[in-house]
């Protein structure tokens, strides 16, 4: 009932929500999976895009609770790419068919507005008709349109929780839910194809949770939402906790995808680090987006956000080939477009 009700109407109420969240029976997915793929297959076919991740800076300001990189975490060997080895990243990239770079990074206050918008002219600069994403956090709305005046066209910034009390258990309290919101409506304004999300079975995330979720991203109707799930790190707070379920994260997938059916929905890193075919299976429970990771190997394992993940070994030096193995294994094509959101063709 609940499912027939989300394949017709496009959304469920948050009461509903929860109880197809509680009560999903395995039947039920494989319906909503269905009904994803078809949508996905409406608007992006049998494609898959590709992002090459350029994750350039480690530092962080910040101490978000479940994140291995945060400032405080004493273990971490912090690096930053200078802008010559960012140039190089993407001039690999460009060679192997990437017209997409990622530039994400942790809250690095040596990253200032200019050289950020030096960097975004830099790549634009060589690279004429690539896209520029930027996932560099919570800026000012003036630093936001300085990227954008720069040629910046994408911005990710997960929203995490969209519940208050939940947003609080991960976050400490200089970071607020409020601030995080704003900056993606700002985004949005500005132009950028704008990506929020969230992790799946983060600590104290309940279905209600998940349930507000799925509210505020209707509401916010982004043109991209990256979720996975959540994986301990072994030096924060969360360290024994529980990782999130690979099947609950498909299911968001699905859902996700016919809540909104236009967007770029990423198979992410984490997913693959969860279960070997994770990726795979996200493609075809409706994702449509991968993002290989394009870092220098020596930097890599220095980017560990969560335990265990994957790409960061010598054997990931080409990430770009064993994804494309994967997504031809499941009747899928990578492609080299830029890969604009379906979101902007109307
Ligand atoms: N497990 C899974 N995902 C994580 N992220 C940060 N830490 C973890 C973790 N322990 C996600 C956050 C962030 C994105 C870059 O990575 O959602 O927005
Ligand atoms: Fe990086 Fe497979 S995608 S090693």
């Amino acid at each position: 009932m609940l499912v027939k009700k989300l394949i017709d109407q496009g959304y469920l109420s948050k009461e509903e929500y929860i109880l197809l969240l509680e009560q999903y029976t395995q039947e039920d997915k494989e319906q909503l999976r269905k009904r994803a793929l078809e949508l996905k297959e409406k608007y992006y076919g049998k494609k898959v895009y590709t992002r090459g991740l350029i994750e350039f800076t480690n530092y962080c300001k910040n101490n978000c609770f479940y994140c291995g990189i945060q400032g405080k975490n004493k273990n971490v060997e912090r690096y930053r790419l200078s802008m010559d080895e960012i140039l190089e990243c993407c001039q690999i990239g460009w060679n192997l068919g990437f017209r997409t770079f990622v530039l994400q990074g942790g809250e690095d206050p040596y990253f200032t507005d200019e050289r950020i918008v030096e960097i975004v002219k830099a790549i634009k600069g060589t690279y004429e008709n690539c896209a520029i994403t930027l996932s560099i956090g919570e800026k000012s709305y003036e630093a936001y349109k300085k990227f954008r005046e720069a040629g910046a066209d994408r911005y990710l910034l997960r929203h995490e929780s969209a519940n208050e009390d939940h947003y609080k258990k991960l976050h400490p309290e200089e970071m607020t839910l409020q601030n995080r919101k704003e900056c993606l409506y700002q985004l949005k304004e500005l132009g950028f194809e704008t990506g929020a999300g969230f992790m799946v079975g983060s600590p104290y995330q309940t279905n209600e949770c998940l349930a507000d979720d799925l509210i505020f991203l209707k509401e916010l109707q982004p043109h991209m939402v990256g979720i996975g799930p959540f994986i301990p790190h072994h030096d924060t707070i969360f360290a024994q906790q529980e990782k999130g379920s690979l099947d609950k994260t498909l299911l968001l997938i699905s859902v996700l995808r016919i809540i909104l059916p236009k967007i770029n929905l990423p198979a992410t890193t984490a997913l693959g680090t969860l279960d070997a075919k994770g990726r795979e299976k996200g493609i075809q429970a409706g994702a449509n987006v991968v993002m290989p990771n394009l870092s220098p190997t020596s930097v890599r394992k220095k980017y560990e956000l969560y335990d265990n993940k994957i790409c960061t070994g010598d054997e990931a030096a080409e990430c770009r080939g064993c994804l494309q193995r994967r997504i031809e294994s499941i009747g899928c094509e990578m492609v080299s477009e830029r890969g604009d959101s379906a979101v902007l063709r109307e």
